[in-house]
């Protein structure tokens, strides 16, 4: 990446702002795959521009008709156009990228206490991230919508549809969640206490439209933390961000590591 003078006194700010914290939490989006593979929702190449975006009737309608939302994700699954097929193919063939291992990199040295992802494709777990809240769910988990149980999806064995809790024999759905669906309540809970708690939020690949994900910016913003943003676009957060670092999160997070690894000094050439 060519660092610009501007870039690099962004670049700058950034790191001060993390070493002055001392709870830095991160809001990841989709952008941070892209460097995977993984198509984002909005924007150029978005699945939700391709397709179209979901209605908030997904969850009701899987709660009318569980049997028959089953039937439907598995015909998807395997049929090439549809949106889950896409998403599918690109996710299971995707590998953690540099803006993944960083954020693991910063877990261990101190300066990220906590991930709250919206992604739920795997990757800060295949990456190693420990302290994280997956607040969209976890696509290769499936979870009971009584009982909240969550059990790999690898190896579950479909004997009937719609599949039942051994728990509780509540409906099992994926882990992910619907539009139209509440996040589960110990989920939302603890992203609203890192929200609450932390003196520094970092968003990372996030156009910031999906609430409540895109509420807890904001929250911790009215509560004194700074922000940080870093995505090739201007989104709806940016004007509340006190550092903005534009380009791809593979590039610049490894870029703000370094920075940081350096108590936020530039060394030449960086
Ligand atoms: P979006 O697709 O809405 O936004 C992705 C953001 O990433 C955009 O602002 C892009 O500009 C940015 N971006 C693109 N390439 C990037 C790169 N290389 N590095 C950094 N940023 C990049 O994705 P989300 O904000 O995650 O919900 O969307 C929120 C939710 O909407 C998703 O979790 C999903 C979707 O419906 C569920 O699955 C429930």
């Amino acid at each position: 990446m060519n660092l610009t003078p501007e870039f690099s006194a962004s670049l700058d700010r950034a790191a001060g702002l993390i070493l002055q914290s001392k709870h830095v939490v991160m809001m990841a989006g989709a952008g941070l795959s892209v460097e995977s593979g993984i198509p984002p929702f909005r924007g150029p190449g978005g699945l939700w521009t391709k397709y179209g975006e979901p209605t908030n009737l997904s969850y009701r309608e899987f709660l009318q008709d569980p049997e028959g939302w089953w039937e439907e994700r598995f015909r998807n699954e395997d049929q090439p156009g549809d949106p889950t097929y896409e998403m599918k193919v690109a996710v299971d063939q995707a590998q953690p990228n540099p803006g993944h291992r960083v954020i693991v990199e910063m877990e261990q040295l101190g300066f990220l206490q906590c991930v709250v992802t919206q992604n739920v494709d795997n990757l800060h777990r295949v990456a190693g991230s420990q302290n994280m809240l997956e607040i969209h769910g976890n696509r290769t988990f499936l979870r009971c919508i009584e009982c909240g149980d969550r059990q790999p999806r690898d190896g579950y064995h479909f004997d009937s549809l719609p599949p039942r809790c051994t728990n509780c024999s509540g409906i099992i759905k994926m882990d992910t969640v619907m539009f139209g669906e509440p996040i589960p309540e110990d989920v939302m809970l603890a992203c609203r206490q890192q929200a609450e708690n932390c003196d520094l939020m970092l968003l990372v690949g996030t156009s910031g439209t999906v609430n409540p994900a895109a509420q807890l910016p904001i929250i911790a913003k009215e509560l004194g933390a700074s922000l940080i943003e870093i995505n090739p676009d201007e989104t709806s957060l940016t004007p509340w961000c006190d550092a903005i670092l534009n380009g791809p999160s593979g590039e610049i997070l490894p870029l703000l590591l370094k920075r940081l690894q350096n108590g936020g000094a530039v060394e030449p050439g960086n």
